[in-house]
């Protein structure tokens, strides 16, 4: 018997990728596959909220992403404040919590008190959780989260037989969020390029060769579909769900 998941995965992440292909095949430069690619972010949303879904995470900007030529990272920083300064509001009045997980070290001060300021004005709501991944890393999370338990080791807190895989949860960016049901990569690509590593260790993945400023509410659904054609055994032979 096949371990059918619940109608809905509880949470999505989505790595929003082929914003510069959809540009180059309009013959525009890569900034207007990035501002179409806002426009595809702001339906994700509101799709994920119509599933039913409890928790998107997108990948909105990488700890790769700084090798980037410095006009587009330029660019993207400031779509990243447009965003944050034109759409908390409406957000915050559908209920939507934003949480950003990523390296707030190094970032400048002016990126970083408008992320803290969208997490403290959503904080009290719960209609969807939204995990914007900015400066985000997975190996990097992973090595922010060994170095603090290393910490609390040495100042003799905890043993080190007291490392577990749920401790390693709790002091990860992501720590109190559930892992992923459903991972989306949009663009064709067919690679997790440093997102999620330990958080996916179950995680469901569909690929979809649209690129992400193409992504619509019926793409979205076509992948719940599939996620839920999805037999989960979670290395068990037992029916079991998220
Ligand atoms: C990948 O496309 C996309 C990114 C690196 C950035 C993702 C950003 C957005 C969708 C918009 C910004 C969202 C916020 C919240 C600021 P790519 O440039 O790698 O495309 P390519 O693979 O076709 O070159």
């Amino acid at each position: 018997m096949l371990n059918r998941p619940p109608a809905a995965p509880r949470h999505v992440a989505i790595i929003m990728d082929g914003n510069g292909r959809w540009a180059a095949r309009r013959g525009l430069p890569r900034s207007a596959g990035h501002k179409a690619g806002v426009d595809a972010l702001r339906r994700a949303v509101k799709a994920a909220a119509d599933f039913g879904v409890e928790y998107l995470t997108i990948y909105s900007f990488s700890s790769e992403n700084w090798s980037r030529p410095a006009a587009e990272v330029s660019f993207l920083l400031d779509l990243l404040r447009r965003f944050i300064r034109q759409d908390v509001a409406e957000l915050h009045r559908s209920g939507v919590k934003i949480t950003v997980v990523g390296s707030r070290a190094d970032l400048e001060p002016g990126i970083v008190s408008l992320l803290d300021d969208a997490e403290r004005m959503t904080r009290g709501n719960s209609k969807l959780n939204l995990i914007v991944a900015f400066n985000y890393g997975s190996r990097q999370e992973i090595g922010r989260a060994v170095a603090a338990i290393a910490r609390k080791v040495e100042s003799g807190d905890i043993s080190a037989a007291d490392i577990s895989p749920e401790l390693i949860s709790l002091n990860l960016d992501t720590a109190g969020i559930p892992d992923p049901d459903l991972l989306i990569r949009t663009g064709g690509e067919q690679r997790i390029s440093n997102f999620l590593l330990w958080q996916c260790a179950y995680t469901e993945f569909v690929f979809v060769d649209d690129f992400w400023p193409d992504f619509t509410h019926e793409i979205f659904a076509r992948a719940l579909d599939e996620f839920r054609l999805r037999d989960r055994r979670f290395g068990g032979i037992e029916a079991q769900t998220a």
